[in-house]
């Protein structure tokens, strides 16, 4: 696991774009695996100002989301359907049938599990796998427990992250309680993992992440410690922990 320690947000976002940007460039019909909440925001943008300037076209990438908050429609603009739509894939030249994140509205979230799986073994290895992490080490919605999902599940949502996922919510009721979500053999099935991860919040996470004593099913990310080429980019922030 290799750590890169930035200024600020903004140098996080770039240096994740750069390595972003030459895997795209050096093979178009690239495969992404793309996270949503705050931490990647600023790695979207530059991914849109990149394909206004012609420098980046994504019409032969095909992605994937990590997740999906169950029992949301896509239309609803909690769903990370709607967050994608908003924040990338209406703003580059993706293909809409490219594009695949879980469809867990439904009923049938066994059905819904199994597209998902057949989904990811379908696009094959991803070139790149973008991260965020929670505050509590999960990673996806792959929260501290005995045992971790290899492939796609339906998992319960802890009280931490239904609180800090509640700021996206009118209200704290409103956050869904179960997700579905790829496990963690899906989301190391790719050659690189970018880890984005900023701010104060995440500082205590970076360090025991950092740290990497052991293996540790209650620390998800630990696992990443087992992928060949994962970086995390953490701002300063995030990582005055370290060294402290
Ligand atoms: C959610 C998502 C994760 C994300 C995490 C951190 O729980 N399922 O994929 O990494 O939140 O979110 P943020 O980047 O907003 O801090």
């Amino acid at each position: 696991m290799k750590f890169v320690f930035c200024q600020d947000a903004s140098e996080v976002a770039e240096k994740a774009f750069e390595v972003v940007k030459k895997r795209i460039q050096s093979k178009p019909d690239s495969v992404l695996g793309l996270a949503t909440g705050s931490s990647p925001l600023a790695l979207y943008d530059l991914m849109i100002q990149s394909y206004e300037k012609g420098e980046l076209d994504f019409s032969q990438v095909t992605t994937v989301n990590l997740d999906e908050y169950a029992g949301i429609d896509p239309a609803n603009t909690q769903s990370y359907h709607f967050f994608m739509e908003q924040n990338l894939f209406s703003k580059v030249n993706l293909k809409k049938e490219n594009t695949f994140l879980p469809r867990a509205n439904g009923k049938n979230k066994q059905k819904a599990i199994e597209e998902y799986n057949a989904v990811l073994d379908q696009v094959g290895i991803r070139d790149i796998q973008i991260l965020g992490i929670g505050q509590n080490g999960h990673i996806a919605f792959n929260e501290p427990s005995d045992v971790l999902n290899c492939r796609t599940g339906l998992v319960d949502l802890t009280q931490n992250t239904i609180a800090a996922n509640a700021r996206f919510f009118e209200s704290i009721e409103e956050v869904p309680t179960q997700a579905i979500s790829m496990g963690m053999a899906d989301i190391m099935h790719t050659r690189t993992v970018i880890l984005i991860a900023t701010g104060k919040k995440k500082s205590e996470a970076v360090k025991k992440l950092y740290d990497g004593i052991k293996i540790d099913t209650h620390f998800p990310a630990s696992l990443l410690w087992l992928h060949p080429d994962t970086i995390v980019f953490a701002d300063w922030e995030a990582a005055y922990l370290i060294n402290k």
